[in-house]
């Protein structure tokens, strides 16, 4: 009922009386009033004026599944949304949710995590309410070998949403960080179970570093927040549903091609690597060049001093930006 009561208030944007609140939900005004109160116990900002009625005036930036919903509209991308206070991982919980036969694509999201993991076995910091801790479960018609672009479509989608929401101009690091004066506000993890030729699901882990005022020692070097860039505190939600319109967008786009050349000159306009030093470090010995652009099948293209090109994969080496940028 408070879920009614709340899509209500959203929709009308406006007053609206309890009688007839009472009237379309066919429950009593004292039903309608107690559902009131208890979303302003969650923090909802609902005026409410003498023959006027109810209005929403502020909504709390607690992740609700519901709400979520609605603001997604149509579900296209995702059919499913779970919200949780807190979790290990949602990309571990969306991968637990593959495995056990569920066949939805979905976006979980997390207040807090307890053991929020990043790439190359390292923890993802996920302080509760601080930043968005987000996964999306999708399922791909797609050839296993390209699934890993996905990972700079989603780049160049937080990319974008980070600048309509916040004006914050953020760069991409190749292949899955987002960057600001340097340092690291956006991290993907990217995981894939496939067969041979069939992509069983793709679990995309997105963090971002939304509203924290401080980093723990070791990472105060590398990390910053939305909110430390931009002196304000923004609202994840909002962030959220734009990330998915973006992402949406270009990842429809991506799955009819398979190839990333129809946005791959917007990402590299937004690449931090392209046109700098970068130092590849391999399993055997570290290569110097320069960052050329990166490909349409995601790949990094490097000049080497003695002339000579060289591509690099994603997931096969880490890269190092010989500017400032500590990885
Ligand atoms: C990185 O190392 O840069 C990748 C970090 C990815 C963190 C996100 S937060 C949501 C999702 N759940 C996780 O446990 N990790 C990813």
């Amino acid at each position: 009922m408070k879920e009614k009561v709340l899509k209500l208030l959203i929709d009308a944007e406006q007053f609206l009386s309890g009688e007839e609140m009472s009237h379309t939900l066919g429950v009593s005004r004292t039903a309608v009033w107690k559902n009131i109160n208890k979303l302003r116990g969650e923090g909802y900002c609902i005026e409410s004026v003498t023959n006027k009625g109810y209005r929403l005036t502020m909504q709390p930036d607690q992740l609700d599944a519901y709400e979520i919903e609605q603001l997604l509209g149509s579900k296209k991308l995702v059919e499913q949304v779970f919200v949780y206070k807190s979790i290990d991982s949602t990309n571990k919980e969306a991968k637990r949710k593959a495995m056990e036969g569920n066949s939805y694509t979905a976006l979980l999201l997390s207040e807090e995590q307890t053991i929020g993991i990043g790439r190359r076995g390292r923890q993802w910091v996920s302080k509760k309410g601080a930043g968005i801790y987000m996964s999306l479960l999708l399922r791909p018609l797609i050839k296993p070998i390209n699934a890993s672009m996905i990972t700079l479509v989603a780049g160049l989608a937080v990319q974008r949403a980070i600048g309509q929401i916040t004006g914050l101009n953020s760069q991409i690091k190749w292949p899955n960080d987002l960057v600001i004066r340097n340092k690291k506000i956006c991290g993907i993890l990217t995981e894939m179970s496939s067969e041979m030729d069939f992509v069983n699901y793709v679990v995309i882990g997105i963090g971002i570093n939304v509203n924290n005022q401080q980093f723990e020692e070791e990472i105060q070097e590398v990390a910053t927040s939305l909110s430390l860039e931009g002196g304000k505190i923004y609202p994840r939600k909002g962030l959220i549903i734009q990330i998915i319109k973006e992402f949406e967008q270009l990842y429809h786009q991506f799955l009819k091609e398979e190839s990333l050349q129809f946005m791959i000159d917007s990402f590299n306009n937004q690449c931090i690597n392209v046109g700098k030093g970068v130092k590849v470090e391999g399993k055997d010995q570290n290569i110097i060049g320069n960052a050329i652009r990166v490909t349409e099948e995601g790949a990094l293209l490097i000049g080497l001093e003695n002339g000579e090109e060289m591509i690099i994969n994603a997931g096969e080496v880490s890269v190092r930006g010989l500017y400032g940028y500590v990885d």
